[in-house]
């Protein structure tokens, strides 16, 4: 395999031989070159401390393996990033056999002029050599006045008061103390996807939960709003009890760049509500982006930056937070409180003669050009790259903070593997690329994290011949994994299933259930998965399904009613929603998945309706990723709107209060679908039916029909709210739609007939057709809605006491049902899936009648009937 083909300044080793020589300290000390510079080799000290580093190389792992971490060492060595780094000078890494890596990630930007910038090293001896006074905490250095005045000339004029750190976290946490101190307000707000650091403080401010995990609770008062989202910053600002909107100009996790206008609405947002605009310059800061600071392209004004990374070159720790005098002097500008915010290692003298080395060495080499340069031609190779190959979603950034977001392949083998791999780990897929470029070609990159995207943070001296070396190894890469045969896709899938392997068994091993009812050809390719089949609107899909001449596979529970999916001849696959293992077997050799199946009751545990709804469904979508399912259709509900009332509610309404349990994990559900179509390239589709009514709906019209002919029906509110029918024929044509029509993917749309029906002409109706007289008796909304309230949480507590199996009498949700119009728009299903209600109400009504009076619903009533209007398929608790 071609390695890439700049010319690495080399060390001047003959052989490996000679290499290992140089390690064990036995050659001359000047002895590696440097592009013809003498460079000073290995050092040595009395107390032997190098020599014995020297001597113990390649123990490295092992030493971190008993004292360090574990497991990021296995990281390494899964990733084949176990290499022997024994030096590193400028863009590259060099290995025990002296061979060189380009740098294109520098500890995310941290060796920022290159490794071991001789520049700085003269700076530190220097500065060493001086005996100079540190780590007196009462006293300040000159160097320290001296770096805190060369980066307030740097940044916009008022930002003189400098505070110094060590880390960029620090110097979060203290633009988070001196807001609030400043401002005597409690609450700070940031953005989703953002990133802080990782100390409690900055953590509290990070968008992805997965640093967090584990690790709470984090600081009160935090909150965080989309990066790029005006409105939702002002909602957060408008209480005026924030003290700080703390943002990066480009977010370092996915690289993301602003929208156009935001971060300059976002400070005068700031402004207007007296909230203190901090922008994080951390990573983006010091010549990165192609500008000293990222804040000039849109010409902010803020009133923190913060600094780090960069600020010493790659040699020491430092970091900084900026600000004005008047924030400074308010927070902690009094003579008793001048020491209540002070650091040990904060403004160290070795720190600071790199800072003021590192700023002299960017002004004097041009590098903030020279990254912009280099920065255009990275992108303009790039951009040439993703015209040819499909793997290349997008190129973005600034500068040399560029990120590269792969997508998935098109050829069904390749997707195969991008969904196991996505299964297994959301960073995972991007190692496709990484570990060949590292492993063939000696080039350092770096997933950026649980995505997709492969970040680029050269050194900022990169040279031309550097980036154009990068660029034909990326090309080499890609056209390698373009087509899904090359070995690296083996590599990956190897350590997805790994991964899949070592996470803790969630389920006992139990011997599968054979398949029932009529066997599939397994060659067929269009086998479609039915959740909910043995409930009222999944069974009504299995039979539309079958009657097209489609390949039907149900998923059904061993206790559940299969007579009717044994009529229909379709293949029986025993399981279970909160059964990983029967889903894996139900949904392989699927080409779509239609989910029915949900948990729909008003009175289990928040935790049972999680488990099957939300667990079961996300269940569902890992197994239909393992599968390649190319569609997948969700049945949601209209109950996730909260129940809002009045007319034509759209796709776009949010609830804006909690109703019940069910419409909570019905709304997680479809988060659920939407990270996994993010995620793993599922086409997926949610429908959400508002109240469905045909034959066979025991739980709702046979509710319904056996309280009139129990004379026990109860309406809420006079029966005045419109019921928001959907003949379930008409549903099973718009599900039919969502699998097959083009544009159907992506889209989340209501199905409901848009009848002006009131329940108590539904009521009415189906009273007239039973024979029985209409129903009168009512409850008005509120009384009803607190019977519903202390109904359902007593026959919880009676469930949980005596093992009570029977619904409870009435519940909120039945009474939100019943009470509040359930007028849904279908607009966008007509517009975007050509949808129209086939049924008419006449019609369905006589059909539904037809099935009652034939099935003769006699059962046994309570004294108040709670119809539980279904508003997905599924089935109550056993
Ligand atoms: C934007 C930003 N802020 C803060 C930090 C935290 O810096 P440190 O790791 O030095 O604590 C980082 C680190 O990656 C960062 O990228």
């Amino acid at each position: 395999m071609a390695r890439c083909s700049c010319q690495p300044p080399k060390l001047g080793f003959e052989s490996r031989r000679q290499a290992s020589q140089f390690l064990q300290g036995g050659t001359s000390r000047k002895v590696a070159t440097l592009g013809g510079q003498a460079q000073s080799g290995h050092g040595s000290d009395a107390l032997g401390v190098i020599a014995d580093a020297r001597a113990r190389a390649g123990e490295e792992l092992a030493l971190a393996a008993r004292h360090l971490d574990p497991s990021l060492v296995d990281v390494l060595r899964i990733l084949g990033f176990d290499r022997e780094y024994t030096s590193a000078r400028g863009s590259h890494l060099y290995d025990a056999d002296g061979r060189a890596y380009l740098d294109f990630h520098t500890g995310e930007g941290f060796a920022s002029l290159g490794h071991n910038h001789p520049g700085v090293r003269e700076v530190l001896e220097a500065a060493l050599a001086e005996d100079l006074v540190d780590g007196v905490q009462l006293h300040y250095s000159t160097l320290a006045g001296m770096l805190a005045e060369e980066l307030s000339a740097r940044l916009p004029r008022g930002l003189d008061a400098v505070f110094f750190a060590s880390t960029g976290a620090e110097a979060v946490d203290s633009a988070m103390k001196f807001a609030r101190a400043a401002t005597r307000r409690p609450r700070l707000v940031s953005c989703d996807s953002g990133f802080h650091g990782v100390t409690l403080g900055p953590l509290s401010l990070v968008g992805d939960d997965f640093f967090k995990e584990g690790f709470g609770p984090l600081l009160p008062g935090c909150a965080r709003v989309p990066f790029g989202d005006l409105d939702r910053l002002e909602a957060e600002l408008r209480g005026k009890d924030v003290a700080a909107f703390i943002v990066e100009p480009i977010q370092g996790r996915l690289v993301s760049t602003p929208p156009a206008g935001y971060l300059e609405a976002a400070q005068a947002l700031c402004r207007r509500y007296g909230t203190l605009f901090v922008v994080d310059e951390i990573q983006t800061g010091l010549g990165r982006t192609g500008r000293w600071f990222a804040l000039e392209e849109w010409g902010l004004d803020p009133d923190f930056v913060l600094v780090g990374k960069a600020l010493s070159g790659g040699a020491m720790p430092v970091a900084a937070m900026v600000t004005r005098r008047a924030i400074h002097d308010r927070a902690v500008g009094t003579l008793e409180r001048c020491y209540v915010h002070q650091s040990t290692f904060g403004r160290n003298r070795l720190s600071m003669a790199a800072g003021l080395a590192t700023l002299r060495i960017i002004e004097r080499d041009g590098l903030v050009g020279h990254a912009s340069r280099m920065g255009a031609l990275l992108r303009d190779g790039l951009t040439e790259l993703q015209g040819r190959y499909e793997m290349v979603k997008t190129v973005r950034g600034r500068g040399l903070m560029i990120g590269i977001e792969l997508g998935a392949p098109s050829s069904r083998a390749a997707r195969m593997s991008w969904r196991l791999i996505h299964l297994a780990s959301e960073g995972l897929f991007p190692q496709l690329v990484v570990i060949p470029l590292h492993r063939d070609h000696g080039v350092i990159t770096m997933a950026a994290g649980k995505n997709d995207v492969i970040k680029l943070l050269p050194p900022l001296t990169l040279s031309e011949d550097e980036a154009r070396c990068f660029l034909a190894a990326l090309d080499a890469v890609l056209a390698d994994v373009h087509g899904g045969e090359s070995r690296n896709w083996a590599v990956v899938r190897d350590i997805a299933t790994a991964t899949l392997r070592r996470r803790p068994a969630r389920e006992a091993p139990a011997e599968p259930a054979p398949f029932r009812g009529g066997r599939i050809d397994p060659s067929c390719d269009d086998l479609c998965l039915v959740t909910g089949a043995t409930g009222f609107i999944g069974g009504h899909i299995a039979q539309r399904l079958v009657a097209e001449g489609r390949h039907v596979r149900c998923l059904a529970r061993p206790d559940s009613d299969t007579s009717l999916l044994e009529r229909l001849g379709v293949e029986i696959a025993p399981g279970d929603l909160t059964s990983p293992r029967s889903l894996a077997r139900a949904a392989a050799g699927c080409r779509h998945v239609v989910h029915c199946g949900a948990l729909v009751s008003d009175w289990a545990t928040a935790d049972e309706i999680r488990r099957v709804n939300v667990e079961g469904t996300r269940n569902l979508l890992d197994a239909s990723a393992v599968a390649a399912v190319e569609r997948f259709v969700h049945f949601s509900t209209t109950d996730v709107y909260g129940y809002p009332g009045g007319r034509a509610v759209d796709e776009g309404h949010a609830a804006t209060r909690f109703a019940n349990w069910y419409a909570r994990s019905k709304l997680e559900a479809e988060a659920e679908v939407r990270r996994a179509e993010r995620a793993q390239g599922l086409d997926a589709v949610v429908l959400r039916p508002a109240t469905v009514y045909g034959p066979r709906s025991t739980e709702v019209v046979g509710a319904i029909a056996r309280a009139i002919r129990g004379r026990r029906m109860l309406l809420v509110g006079g029966g005045g709210a419109v019921a928001g029918l959907c003949y379930v024929d008409n549903l099973v044509d718009a599900a039919l739609l969502a699998l097959d029509h083009e544009s159907a993917p992506g889209g989340t749309f209501n199905v409901s007939d848009g009848l002006d029906v009131t329940w108590r002409q539904f009521t009415d109706d189906l009273a007239r057709g039973l024979g029985c007289p209409p129903v009168r008796r009512s409850l008005p909304y509120p009384l009803a809605s607190g019977l519903g309230f202390s109904l359902e949480h007593g026959y919880r507590l009676l469930r949980r006491t005596t093992g009570l199996t029977a619904p409870p009498l009435l519940s909120r949700q039945a009474v939100d049902v019943l009470g509040r119009d359930q007028s849904f728009s279908a607009r966008r299903a007509r517009e975007v899936l050509g949808w129209a209600p086939r049924v008419g109400y006449a019609a369905g009504l006589d059909a539904t009648l037809a099935w009652l009076n034939d099935e003769h619903h006699v059962v046994p009533t309570p004294a108040l009937s709670s119809p539980q209007p279904c508003r997905s398929g599924g089935s109550r608790l056993p």
